[in-house]
């Protein structure tokens, strides 16, 4: 099992994060660490960024996928 923090996509819904992260702010600065939480991508949320279970009531749909690939370009 590896150490690193893993992020998983889920079909229809929220990205999942297992492991501990630091949320820093504009300046970098740490105001919370958490672990093991998942971040809403439907926008429905009312707790963003973390996923409060609405895009199931509002049938949120969107495929799974990877993570880019290494050699792909950055945003
Ligand atoms: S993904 Fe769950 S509330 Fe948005």
């Amino acid at each position: 099992m590896s150490e690193n923090t893993r992020m998983q996509v889920r079909a229809n819904g929220s990205i999942r994060v297992t492991g501990t992260v630091d949320f820093v702010d504009a300046e970098g600065n740490v105001f919370r660490t958490d672990s093991d939480f998942s971040l809403c991508r439907c926008g429905h949320s009312n707790d963003k960024p973390f996923c409060d279970g609405s895009h199931r009531s509002n049938n949120f749909q969107a495929p799974a996928f990877d993570t880019p690939k290494e050699d792909a370009p950055n945003n």
